[in-house]
């Protein structure tokens, strides 16, 4: 999908250039367009509204919902996660399915990487852990089972033992 979207962009700017060097190229003159082309004019003041309205649309659309917040107005509880070497505390391991999370991380020491994992290994979420600093992130958890938090940075001899454990169990609300 990325490769094919980079092929079309490709193509397009290579046909935007080709259109500036055919202008430039029989542009020795300059000529108000208005009143040697009404009719271009008239089609150029159309096609700039189309290009104005069209791609608003396009990019409205596209983008909601907005992916990096799409959770913040329906946060069911937080969880506060302290890193430090060689582990993680949380101040809780236990989530009900359909519940969203917000995971609130800092460190105690140096900088951890925090990683949410689920039984497949596929990494769902991930924030930064730092001294000094609370970094936010949410999760809305779908699916019951053993979710994992893994260690992304490393952060010393013992950095692959940073692991702890969620337990996702089924909500009868649900
Ligand atoms: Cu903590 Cu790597």
């Amino acid at each position: 999908m990325q490769n094919l979207a980079l092929q079309i962009t490709l193509i397009l700017i290579g046909v935007l250039l080709a259109c500036f060097a055919w202008v430039l190229s029989r542009s020795r003159t300059s000529v108000a367009i208005d009143q040697i082309a009404p009719k271009a004019y008239r089609l150029r003041s159309k096609l700039f509204w189309l290009v104005i309205v069209g791609g608003s649309l396009i990019a409205i659309t596209t983008l909601y919902p907005w992916p990096h917040d799409a959770y913040a107005s329906k946060v069911s509880r937080h969880i506060d996660v302290k890193a430090r070497q060689w582990s993680w505390e949380l101040s809780s391991q236990e989530v009900k399915v359909g519940e969203v999370i917000e995971f609130r991380v800092t460190s105690e020491d140096v900088n951890h990487g925090f990683g949410l994992y689920n039984e497949s290994k596929q990494l769902l979420v991930q924030i930064q852990a730092m001294p000094g600093f609370t970094n936010k992130v949410r999760y809305h958890f779908e699916h019951p089972g053993k979710y994992e938090i893994l260690c992304l940075e490393y952060c010393g001899v013992a950095h692959h033992g940073m692991v702890a454990e969620i337990t996702v169990t089924p909500n009868i609300l649900h």
